[in-house]
Formats: structure tokens, sequence, C-alpha cells
């Protein structure tokens, strides 16, 4: 299973530290959760942000872009070092052309879902994509509760992956934590990222990530 630690719930003032421990700990994946206060109420971090992470450690980067006009972007992020890039399908006319661009610019591509949008939706660009990401909260803030009901919606995505390609990777967003990774896994995801139940885990990031890593 890929653990994607998101950034969102990192102390800002010791962030290569965490960073650090957060690999040696054993993380997959660096989440970097990009909003533009548009698209989702809250604002982040932009492409400046990747160069650091990228020098503080050797995680893939997996940017999850919560933005309007995802397509003005791709090259900005792609360029600052990220590996994986995933755009959502919703108010996205242009999904398909954006996901070829992000390929073409030698990233993974991946697809992503609000608890609002269904698995159907996706169903014509999944040959094309490397990752699927079902949002298990309302995108904008790290701490929400976990929606249980969005594991119906991984089951059929799963379904859906195996009929066509099982590699394209199946991650799952909000909420995920030692209590809830086992049903998340159990409807069939291969990827889970995580911010509150890493980097505010109250033994600390190795604790955190054991704790999901042993479910
Ligand atoms: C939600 C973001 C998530 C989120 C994860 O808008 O895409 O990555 O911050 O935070 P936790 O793990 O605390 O739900
Ligand atoms: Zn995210």
């Amino acid at each position: 299973m890929i653990i994607s630690a998101s950034i969102i719930s990192l102390n800002f003032l010791s962030f290569e530290k965490e960073l650090q421990q957060a690999e040696q700990a054993g993380v997959d994946w660096l989440h970097i959760d990009v909003m533009d206060g548009q698209f989702v109420p809250n604002i982040t971090i932009g492409p400046l942000f990747l160069p650091f992470c990228r020098k503080a450690t050797k995680l893939p980067l997996d940017v999850h872009l919560m933005i309007n006009n995802p397509e003005n972007h791709i090259k900005n992020f792609a360029d600052a070092g990220a590996e994986i890039i995933s755009i959502h399908v919703e108010n996205n006319p242009n999904v398909l052309r954006t996901i070829q661009e992000i390929k073409e610019l030698g990233c993974k591509a991946g697809i992503v879902l609000n608890p609002g949008t269904t698995a159907e939706a996706i169903t014509n660009i999944l040959p094309f994509v490397d990752l699927v990401l079902v949002m298990t909260v309302n995108p904008g803030y790290s701490g929400q509760k976990f929606l249980p009901e969005m594991l119906p919606k991984i089951k059929k995505i799963r379904k859906m992956i195996d009929q066509i390609n099982s590699k394209i990777i199946l991650q799952v967003d909000g909420g995920v934590n030692k209590e809830t990774i086992t049903s998340v896994i159990e409807s069939g995801a291969s990827a889970i990222v995580a911010a509150t139940a890493i980097f505010k885990f109250p033994e600390g990031i190795k604790a955190g990530t054991d704790a999901l890593r042993n479910n």
C-alpha cells in the first residue's frame, strides 16, 4: 500500500525536519494539496514550494490540484518537480487534454472525484490515467471526518479498474486514519493520503505512519 503524507498538516516551522522524519518513517510519497480559494474555499501553496520539498526529501511529489483551470498550471508544476499530478473531473471540460499534457510532460496523471461525483463520471477517462483519487471528505481542509458513504464508490471503481488495467493506482484521500484505513483497503484502495494521522499523530510521525501501515 502506498502511503502519501499530506504536507497540509505539517508544522512549517520545522518543515525540513518533519519531511525527513516522514521519509524515515517509511511513507512512500509526499502529497501536496494545492488550493486556490475558488475551486475550494481554502488557499494553500503553489509550484514555488516544490523545489524546497525536493531538497528536503527524495520522496516522489504527489500533487493534488484543487484549482480552477488546472490546464494553465500543469507545466509549472511539472517543471517544479512533480512526479504525480492529479486534477479534478468536476468543472473541467478539457479534462482529457490536460491528462494527456501531464503525461507528455513525463508525470503520472491522476483524476480526482469529489464526494458528490459518481464513479461513472470517470468511465471514459479511466483508460488514460495512471491514478484515480476518491475524496472521502469535501476537499478544502485537513482534519475532517471520513465519509463512509464513499466506500461503495471505492469498490465500484476498483471493479472498473480491474476490468481495464489493474495497474491503475486507486488512492483515497480525506479522514484516513488507523480506524478508517481498514475499510478503505478492504474496498480496494492501493494508496491512501493522510495529513492529520501522520503529522498530527499524538505520539509522533513515525508512530502515526506505523499505525497506518500495521492495519
Ligand atoms: C482535503 C485534502 C486532503 C486532506 C487530508 O482537501 O485534499 O489531502 O487535507 O487531510 P486529513 O488526512 O487530515 O483528512
Ligand atoms: Zn489531497
